[in-house]
C-alpha cells in the first residue's frame, strides 16, 4: 500500500509543481507549496484511481483530477489548523503553516489553494468534455462549501463540549470529510458520462469512506503519538469534541468502523475483480496509524 501510495504521491505532486511552475510568480507559493508539498498521504487520490479502475479511466486524467482535490484536502488543514479553529502547531511532524508564516499568510495561502483546485479542473491540460469540467466543478465546489468542508467544520467547532447526538456527529463528520471523498468517488462516473443515480449511489459510498476516514482519524488521535502521526494526539478529548469516541468508546467505535467496511465492500463486489484495490485500501484506512 506504501508503494502505491508514494507513486500517486510523486505523480500529483510532479502535475501540481509544473501546474504552479507555468503561473506567474508571487509571494503566496511558497507557504501554497509548504501546505501541499510537506508530505500527505494522497489518500483521498488512492481512493479516486481504485474507483477509476473500476471503470477503466486513464490514469493521466485521475492524477489530474486527485490533484485538485489535493489542493482542497490541503487548504482545510492549513484553515483547520488556525488558532481560531483547533489551534494546532504541528501538522505532518512540522510548524503548522500559519506558525511557519504567520496567520494572515496561512488563510490566504490556504484561500489560494482553494481556488487552485478549480483553475486546475478548469483547465485545458485536463482534456475531457466541457460538460463533465462543469459537472466536476459543481461538484466540488458543493463539496467545499456550506454543505461540506466548510459546514461540517463550523459544526465540529459548535458542538466542543456539547452533548451531541450520534445521529448529529455522523453527519457532521459526513460534511466535513465525507463529502470530498463524495466527489473523489463520483469524479470517476462523470468523466464516463454515467447517470445521476449511479453518480449518487457512488456519492454516497464516497461519504461512507470518508465517515471512515474521520473515524480513524479520531481513533488515531485517542491512542496514537506524535511521532508517528506527525501531528498531535489527545486533543479532541482536551477540546470537548463530539466524536464517536466520546459517545460509544473506543472499542465500540471500532466495530463500527468495522461494519462500514463490510457495507462499503457489500455494495462494490458487483463491478468485479478490481474492487480488490478499494477493499485494500479501506483495510490501510482503518489499520494505519498516521
Ligand atoms: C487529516 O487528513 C484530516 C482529516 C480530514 C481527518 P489526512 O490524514 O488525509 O492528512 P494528510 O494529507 O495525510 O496529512
Ligand atoms: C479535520 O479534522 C477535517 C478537515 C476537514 C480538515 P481534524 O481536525 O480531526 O483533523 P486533524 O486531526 O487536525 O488532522
Ligand atoms: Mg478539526
Ligand atoms: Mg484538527
Ligand atoms: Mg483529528
Amino acid at each position: 500500500m506504501r508503494e502505491k501510495l508514494n507513486k500517486i504521491a510523486r505523480d500529483t505532486n510532479l502535475f501540481l509543481k509544473k501546474f504552479i511552475k507555468k503561473q506567474k510568480k508571487s509571494e503566496l507559493i511558497t507557504p501554497m507549496k509548504y501546505g501541499l508539498f510537506s508530505g500527505g498521504k494522497k489518500i483521498r487520490s488512492k481512493i479516486l484511481i481504485d474507483i477509476g479502475s473500476l471503470f477503466k479511466i486513464d490514469y493521466k486524467s485521475l492524477i489530474i483530477v486527485g490533484s485538485a482535490i489535493e489542493c482542497i484536502h490541503a487548504y482545510s488543514l492549513i484553515h483547520d489548523d488556525l488558532p481560531c479553529m483547533d489551534n494546532d502547531t504541528i501538522r505532518r511532524g512540522k510548524p503548522s503553516t500559519h506558525i511557519k508564516f504567520g496567520e494572515s499568510t496561512a488563510v490566504l495561502a490556504g484561500n489560494s489553494l482553494l481556488t487552485l483546485a478549480f483553475e486546475i479542473l478548469s483547465h485545458k491540460n485536463l482534456n475531457i468534455s466541457e460538460k463533465a469540467k462543469i459537472d466536476l466543478i459543481g461538484k466540488i465546489s458543493h463539496s467545499s462549501g456550506h454543505l461540506g468542508i466548510a459546514g461540517g467544520q463550523f459544526l465540529d467547532l459548535n458542538y466542543e463540549h456539547k452533548k451531541i447526538s450520534k445521529k448529529k456527529v455522523i453527519e457532521m463528520e459526513i460534511k466535513k470529510t465525507g463529502k470530498l471523498f463524495s466527489f473523489a468517488c463520483a469524479a470517476p462516473l462523470i468523466l464516463k458520462s454515467k447517470g445521476k443515480k449511479e453518480i449518487k449511489k457512488f456519492e454516497k459510498i464516497g461519504a461512507d469512506i470518508g465517515l471512515l476516514f474521520q473515524v480513524a482519524d479520531d481513533l488515531i488521535d485517542h491512542k496514537g503519538n506524535l511521532i508517528i502521526a506527525g501531528k498531535k494526539t489527545g486533543k479532541d478529548k482536551k477540546k470537548g469534541k463530539a466524536t464517536l469516541i466520546s459517545l460509544l468508546g473506543y472499542k465500540n467505535t471500532v466495530k463500527y468502523a468495522n461494519n462500514l467496511i463490510l457495507k462499503i465492500n457489500k455494495n462494490l463486489t458487483k463491478y468485479g475483480s478490481n474492487s480488490k484495490n478499494l477493499a485494500k485500501t479501506l483495510d490501510y484506512i482503518l489499520y494505519r496509524n498516521k
